[in-house]
Order: structure tokens, then C-alpha cells, then sequence
């Protein structure tokens, strides 16, 4: 039975213990292009939750990907892949290219994705979805169920569209997807931007205590 929260969730409220899970919500969902680097091979596509941004400087994201995908073995032995940011409008295609596999099917030309030129690596962009991350592999890291491909981002292509004036990425028109407990989400209402809870130097108030401005982005 569905429990209705007894308060809101802005004040302390009471928990439940669950078994641990990866449950880290929401996360991004992507479409991952490989293969396609040796004669006679298919580029394909596989949908993948478990990413994420690892490292500033170098630039690094990681994958993990399942030994037994069909993509794992064509990302491991080229080293290389990219990372494509669909939108909303390819969020059923994202879903299908997480529900077969590229032993079985042609991705690109079932789904009719445009396979676009990569600057720098050898598989293919996707060329419709807004953000194209390029990223060769540093470091494979078996983890349990699955090996995580540490990898370093050596380009990185965006729709034209989304860029304003000298390096802004308009990424809130880009209609990006959330992946949250087996559910996908378009990304709602922006509620401010970064550093902006310390943006005004706000009037001390006795009892409350004030935290410095930062100065850059710096994570
Ligand atoms: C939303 C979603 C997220 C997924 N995330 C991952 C993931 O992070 N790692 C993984 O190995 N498989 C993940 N999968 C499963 C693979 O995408 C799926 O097994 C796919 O068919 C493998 O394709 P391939 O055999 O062509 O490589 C995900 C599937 C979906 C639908």
C-alpha cells in the first residue's frame, strides 16, 4: 500500500531502514556510442545510469558497464567511447538501447540515430542528442558486478543552438533527462544558480551565522 508522507518533507520526519542498493537518485541516464574502431564492426549504442563526473582537472568521467554487455568488450579492447546527453526527445530510444543488445540489433539503424564524426576518437557521436562527450579510457577498475572505465574527456561537442554568448552552455534548454529508481524525469523549474546562497551578503542577524562568500567554481 502507497503510505502518504504524514508531514512535509521540509521538516525532520521519520525513516525506514532498506537493505543497502545503489539507489543514488536522481542520476544522469546516457547513450553511449562504442565499437565501430575495427574492419567489419558495428558502432553501438548502450544506455547507461552508472556515470558520473570523477575529476575537474583532468577532465574524467567514469561508466560502469556489465562484463557480459556486448559494449564492454568493444569499449575495452578500443579504450575509447563517448558519452552522448540525450534529451527528452530521445528518451524512448534511450530506453530501447537499454533493453537490446547490439549482438542482436543494428542501434544506429533501428533507432535511425545519426552516427556524426567524433573529433577525436573513433566511435561515433550521436548526433541528435545535445551534449557529446569524447573519452578515452585511463583506467579499468572491476568493481563486482560491474568494471568501471575511468576515463578521460579529450572532447566534447554541443549543439550549436545552445550556445550563448562566449562559452555559456544553455543546458537548461537542452531538455535533459533524470533517471530516478527506474523511473526517467525531464529536469523541472532551475531554483538558482551556483554559489547563490552566499551571492548577497545578507544583513547579520543575531544568532545566525554567516558563511564567507566563495570566490570561482572550483569543485
Ligand atoms: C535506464 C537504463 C540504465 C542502464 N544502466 C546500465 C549501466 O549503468 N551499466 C550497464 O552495464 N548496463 C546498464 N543498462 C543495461 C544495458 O543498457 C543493456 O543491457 C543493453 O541492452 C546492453 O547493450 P549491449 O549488449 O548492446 O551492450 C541500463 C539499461 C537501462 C534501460
Amino acid at each position: 500500500m502507497k503510505q502518504q508522507n504524514p508531514k512535509p518533507l521540509t521538516e525532520p520526519h521519520a525513516k525506514v531502514s532498506l537493505k543497502p542498493f545503489p539507489i543514488l537518485s536522481p542520476v544522469p541516464v546516457v547513450l553511449v556510442s562504442c565499437g565501430g574502431t575495427r574492419p567489419g564492426e558495428k558502432a553501438n549504442l548502450i544506455t547507461i545510469a552508472w556515470a558520473g563526473t570523477v575529476c575537474s582537472e583532468p577532465p574524467m568521467l567514469s561508466i560502469s558497464v556489465r562484463p557480459e554487455r556486448h559494449s564492454y568488450e568493444l569499449i575495452h579492447a578500443s579504450g575509447e567511447f563517448v558519452v552522448n546527453v540525450p534529451s527528452v526527445h530521445q528518451a524512448r530510444v534511450t530506453d530501447w538501447c537499454g533493453v537490446v543488445s547490439g549482438r542482436d540489433e543494428d542501434k544506429f539503424s533501428k533507432t535511425g540515430l545519426t552516427p556524426g564524426k567524433s573529433l577525436v576518437v573513433r566511435p561515433p557521436i550521436v548526433q541528435e542528442c545535445p551534449l557529446n562527450i569524447e573519452c578515452k579510457v585511463r583506467k579499468t577498475v572491476p568493481l563486482g558486478s560491474h568494471v568501471m572505465f575511468v576515463a578521460e574527456i579529450v572532447a566534447v561537442q554541443a549543439s550549436k543552438g545552445l550556445m550563448m554568448h562566449s562559452s555559456r552552455l544553455a543546458l537548461e534548454q537542452a531538455g535533459l533527462i533524470a533517471y530516478a529508481h527506474g523511473h526517467y524525469y525531464s529536469l523541472g523549474h532551475q531554483i538558482d544558480h551556483f554559489g547563490f546562497s552566499v551571492r548577497k551578503a545578507a544583513k547579520p542577524r543575531p544568532g545566525r551565522v554567516q558563511i564567507p562568500p566563495r570566490k570561482g567554481r572550483r569543485y
